[in-house]
């Protein structure tokens, strides 16, 4: 095991003060968030896609606060080091900014989370504001947001006209003077993500298929490693095939538990002679 400092939030804002992008990935358990720590990662984000890569929902509707904590400690004690940030599910900041800043709070208590996460333009602009203000450093995330896909008429690209383009980067200015530290821009056209980086002031933007010139990219693990079979966003770059290995793994089991040839003697764990043969004594 490698050991490493723990990420904090000056030494995201060195990266993007020395030109390196910063590395951000989804994450939902234990073992991936070891390897991920291990690997390098500054940040990962318990993203509640897990309604849909974990648990098997259509959308991320239906994903609760207790199923993202369940995830958060998972992951945190996967990754102690790595900045890991909560994701407000649906539901838990949109009635007030009260609601807010308690269920932000559960995510840093509960689950020693670094950050949260929460989906909106300007009209979420107190709840960032209120959670700020609680000491909660909170990031924003427009354009694709996925609790609002039905409103934006399904997973497609966002700010493609000049108009709604110009909203998204209102909106921006909007969670940034509401002291958001990070945006995350998701699906916006490249032009869109280059403008809002070059005018952002102290606030990181982040690309989710957004292109090249935010400070960092992230990315849905399950996309990148071929683990979730209902579909592949363009954006996703497949870094391996686990699915793949996996498949043919269970397939190998089933074939050689069928025939016979798993497991072999050095699978399982035997018994002396004498301990059986008293054994046996013991049952006649
Ligand atoms: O839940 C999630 O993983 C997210 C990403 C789609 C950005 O919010």
């Amino acid at each position: 095991m490698t050991e490493r400092k723990k990420t904090t939030l000056p030494m995201l804002f060195k990266k993007v003060a020395d030109g390196v992008p910063i590395t951000w990935l989804t994450c939902y358990d234990y073992p991936t968030a070891y390897l991920q720590e291990q690997a390098g990662i500054d940040m990962i984000l318990v993203g509640d896609s897990l309604g849909m890569t974990m648990l098997g929902y259509e959308s991320t509707l239906p994903v609760t606060m207790d199923d993202m904590i369940r995830h958060s400690q998972a992951v945190r004690r996967g990754a102690p080091n790595v900045f890991v940030i909560g994701d407000m599910p649906y539901m838990t900041y949109q009635p007030s900014v009260e609601s807010g800043i308690r269920n932000a709070g559960r995510f840093m208590a509960e689950a020693s989370c670094d950050a949260i996460k929460l989906e909106g333009g300007i009209e979420m602009a107190d709840r960032i504001e209120g959670i700020v203000k609680a000491g909660i450093p909170a990031i924003g995330h427009l354009g694709l947001t996925p609790q609002s896909v039905s409103a934006l008429g399904g997973f497609r690209v966002q700010g493609k006209g000049a108009l709604q383009a110009k909203k998204i980067l209102d909106s921006a200015k909007a969670l940034e003077r509401a002291g958001a530290f990070m945006i995350l821009l998701e699906m916006v056209p490249d032009r869109l993500c280059k403008l809002i980086t070059e005018r952002a002031e102290g606030c990181i933007i982040m690309s989710l298929g957004s292109g090249p010139d935010a400070h960092g990219q992230l990315l849905i693990y399950h996309d990148m490693f071929g683990l979730y079979p209902r579909f592949k966003p363009k954006m996703a770059k497949v870094f391996g095939n686990a699915g793949e290995v996996i498949l043919n793994g269970v397939k190998a089991y089933v074939q050689e538990v069928t025939d016979k040839s798993f497991p072999q003697p050095e699978h399982w764990f035997g018994m002396k002679d004498e301990e059986y043969d008293e054994l046996k004594s013991l049952l006649d």
